[in-house]
């Protein structure tokens, strides 16, 4: 049974902070083919219903229709508390995560927030994620139950702290080895899941620990690796005075196995020259985090200068610490910040990061991320009309991109008028 989806199509040909919004491939009264959970065709609408006329139409008139967002670096225990008041990056953790964290050794509080994360992520038109879990073997069995039962292309991990942690949010070098490696093979290539090695940041890990988990990863290097970096100067000097013998915070990383393609570095904002030489030469990625590096008043990523270099970069809400679930309010912090640089993101460029950009980041853009044949058809309808504000400013609208920007600078959940993931509508 194949379904047949109507409405104005956006995919990416190419990568448009290379080739610019041409890039782009967008089509008014077009149409998606789907067919066994992936997309068959993208085309004239009308010929693709003449051209199958047993498929079930889904006609959301001129609504857009692209690939669910993708976003590459969340803490789904963080749903709790976020919007929490006035601390920046460590006398958060302190105040407000480490405590929410905790109460992830409760199975059932992990079930509940797993449950409720997901469901705000699918309303928001969030259709793949990198997240966080806590330390509790119970949360990543929580993340990926709820994901599994809604069909998902998502990614998780065992955050691992042994050192600057509460009592009760501390592992051992040993136990998140042991308990990383159960779950990795309890989980990764299981349905669209997969693993993530996830040591939290390098001053909540002793060497033991890094070590610990860098050896995991060479043992898997299938799965990939999440972590923070250089996201506040008090963190670096933090991270300086905790390991007198690294050349940088990458260094860190680096020593102990932790840096090569497939890591993924949330933040990256006050990098050194080396670290982006070497972030660069292994083809990392790097995860822009913008309502979070704002709210957190982390700093500017210099989104203009690191896409000159080639870096590879994805975008993410970093809810909790981000103050938004949106990929539309996280594609408009992104827009805001390089403004500050005098660094205009053009609208495609905006979509691709929240779409291709993150799947590349996450290193599942042959899956995910375009709406084009033989991807997996996680697609979402987006109304670009759906507040009276936005509706008038997109009635002007000349073109595809002035229609868009609208819905990206003030759009929220709102606009998500419906979800497909694996080719089943689910919202
Ligand atoms: N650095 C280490 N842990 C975290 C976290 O949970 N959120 C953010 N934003 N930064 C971190
Ligand atoms: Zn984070």
């Amino acid at each position: 049974m194949a379904d047949l989806i109507l409405g104005q199509t956006l995919g990416f040909a190419a990568d448009p902070f290379a080739e610019g919004p041409g890039a782009a491939r967008h089509a008014a009264r077009s149409g998606v083919l789907v067919e066994g959970g992936v997309i068959r065709a993208v085309g004239d609408g009308a010929s693709l219903r003449a051209a199958n006329p047993g498929a079930t139409v889904h006609d959301m008139g001129t609504a857009l229709l692209s690939a669910g967002f993708v976003d590459a670096h969340v803490h789904y225990p963080q749903t709790g508390i976020i919007a929490s008041w006035g601390k920046r990056l460590i006398d958060w953790l302190n105040s407000y995560t480490f405590p929410e964290e905790m109460r992830f050794s409760d199975p059932a509080h992990a079930r509940d927030i797993a449950a409720l994360y997901f469901d705000i992520a699918l309303a928001n038109g969030t259709t793949s994620m990198a997240s966080y879990a806590t330390i509790h073997p119970a949360s990543v069995d929580a993340f990926f139950e709820e994901a599994r039962a809604r069909g998902m292309r998502a990614a998780a991990g065992k955050t691992c702290m042994d050192r600057n942690a509460p009592d009760g949010l501390r592992d051992t070098a040993q136990s998140a080895y042991d308990d990383s490696k159960r779950l990795l093979e309890k989980w990764h290539g299981v349905d669209r899941l997969s693993y993530v090695i996830t040591p939290r940041f390098s001053p909540t890990s002793t060497p033991e620990q890094l070590q610990a988990l860098g050896a995991l990863w060479a043992e898997h290097p299938e799965c990939l690796m999440q972590t923070h970096l250089s996201e506040q100067m008090d963190e670096i000097e933090w991270v300086k005075s905790l390991f007198p013998n690294a050349r940088d915070y990458l260094d860190t990383y680096e020593a102990f196995g932790l840096l090569r393609t497939g890591g993924m570095y949330g933040h990256a904002i006050h990098l050194e020259p080396r670290e982006r030489a070497r972030l660069r030469e292994v083809d990392a990625s790097l995860i822009h985090c913008p309502t979070s590096n704002t709210f957190i008043g982390s700093g500017i990523f210099d989104m203009a200068g690191l896409m000159a270099e080639g870096q590879r970069i994805g975008l993410a809400t970093d809810t909790g610490g981000g103050s938004s679930f949106s990929m539309l309010r996280t594609m408009a912090a992104a827009y805001e910040l390089a403004q500050l640089r005098h660094n205009p993101l053009h609208p495609a460029q905006l979509w691709w990061l929240a779409t291709q950009g993150s799947a590349r980041a996450m290193r599942i853009d042959h899956a995910v991320g375009n709406l084009a044949p033989g991807m997996e058809a996680d697609i979402i309808a987006v109304n670009l009309s759906s507040t009276p504000a936005i509706a008038q400013r997109a009635a002007r609208a000349q073109d595809i991109w002035e229609a868009l920007f609208p819905t990206i600078m003030m759009g929220d959940d709102r606009a998500i008028s419906a979800v497909w993931v694996g080719g089943r509508k689910v919202g």
